[in-house]
């Protein structure tokens, strides 16, 4: 499974791990693999504090930190991040933070404790994505920063690689690939929709060999849908350099999904999850639940844009985490199809041991299969 990325990046297997959890972080990357830390959901103060315990827990291994800066969103060209929130604040209608309001009241979610309160705009937009990048590129193990949703802006490339590290972005579609490679990216996760959280239409069977083409000869990791080893060498056997997992890792003993999240996780099937713009503004896959379809009923507001849904429903997602077990039916469960293969909690250095194992029995089998014809 040694391809060129791995010498670049220093690491055993090209196996990324995309996780918001530091410890899952520091487990993948010391058990061979690359952990990527999901940097959207902090703020820049806590993004140091999880980079500096990585540092410390990771030993002489390198991560990557992921960040979320879209191609287009509400407010572009505004860099302050407070100003921007401001003037995003004003574009919410009202109707909307009472329609997520009322979702959570009628389900007995609690309210947080008065005082507790949080930014509504995290890491959408390059405003507040900036700093968290500041943040990151302090950290020496830090040798990748990845992008969702976009290519990241030029300034953005040059910074990093000004910094010496590598920079990656996720695509659902070829244009965009080919867009990621005239900017001069260093890697590039093709997702299929199969895959959990913000996700295109085109499976991943299908997309990962025209986006291996069209980024050739820019390495390509396939997303979407791995579970096993032999969905590992299904996506090598396409030309892919590695693959980029997130599904996989929510349910790791190391994970600090709390547990009624993580039992809705163990009992989903794969036709459990649905693409719904209901919590973020843009298609993310995700558990189905009344969340999900009372956002499709034909009395519900439709979804606003990027970032100004996600600000909407920032306090359903702070309550669906404290208050787990009783935010279940609408919760924020971001998921992959994969969700239907993931039965058991175990820990990383397992899930890495097994997909290693079913690898090597996937590609024997396939071996044996050529010295019979
Ligand atoms: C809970 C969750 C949150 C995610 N959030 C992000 C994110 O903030 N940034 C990002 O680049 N990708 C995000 N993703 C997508 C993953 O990086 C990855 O591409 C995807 O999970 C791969 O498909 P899989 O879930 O089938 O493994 C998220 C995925 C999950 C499951």
């Amino acid at each position: 499974m040694y391809t060129p990325i791995c010498e670049k990046l220093g690491i055993e297997v090209p196996i990324f791990a995309f996780t918001h959890c530091r410890d899952v972080v520091a487990a993948v990357s010391r058990a061979g693999g690359f952990g990527v830390l999901g940097a959207v959901g902090f703020t820049p103060e806590q993004l140091e504090v999880e980079c500096s315990w990585i540092d410390d827990h990771i030993g002489d291994h390198p991560y990557g930190v992921d960040l979320v800066i879209p191609g287009k969103y509400e407010g572009m060209g505004e860099m302050d991040p407070a100003k921007l929130e401001e003037q995003l604040r004003a574009l919410i209608p009202e109707q909307h933070r009472q329609f997520a309001a009322k979702l959570y009241s009628d389900h007995g979610v609690p309210e947080l404790p008065e005082g507790d309160r949080h930014h509504e705009l995290l890491g959408w937009t390059a405003a507040t994505a900036t700093p968290q990048l500041d943040a990151a590129l302090g950290h020496e193990k830090v040798r990748l920063i990845a992008n969702a949703l976009g290519t990241p802006p030029a300034d953005i490339v040059d910074r990093i690689h000004g910094a010496g590290r590598l920079v990656a972005a996720l695509c659902g579609k070829i244009h965009q690939a080919k867009r990621h490679k005239e900017a001069g990216l260093d890697l590039i996760i093709a997702q299929g929709t199969e895959g959990g959280g913000h996700t295109g239409e085109i499976g991943s069977l299908v997309l990962w060999p025209q986006v291996i083409a069209a980024a050739a000869p820019v390495p390509v990791l396939a997303a979407g849908g791995i579970g096993t080893g032999a969905q590992i060498a299904a996506a090598m056997a396409l030309g892919a350099a590695g693959v980029w997992t997130g599904s996989l890792w929510l349910t790791v003993q190391e994970s600090e999904c709390p547990p009624a999240q993580v039992e809705s996780l163990l009992a989903a099937q794969s036709t459990d999850t649905v693409r719904s713009r209901s919590f973020t503004g843009k298609p993310c896959r995700m558990l189905r639940n009344e969340w999900t379809d009372a956002w499709e009923r034909p009395d519900a507001p439709a979804p606003l844009g990027m970032p100004l849904q996600g600000m909407v429903t920032m306090d359903a997602v702070v309550r669906s985490h404290r208050y787990a077990d009783k935010a279940q039916p609408v919760a924020f469960n971001p998921v992959g199809q994969v969700v239907g293969q993931i039965n058991e909690v175990r820990s990383v250095r397992e899930v890495m041991r097994t997909l290693m194992e079913e690898y090597v029995e996937a590609t024997e089998r396939l071996q044996s299969l050529t010295a019979g014809a």
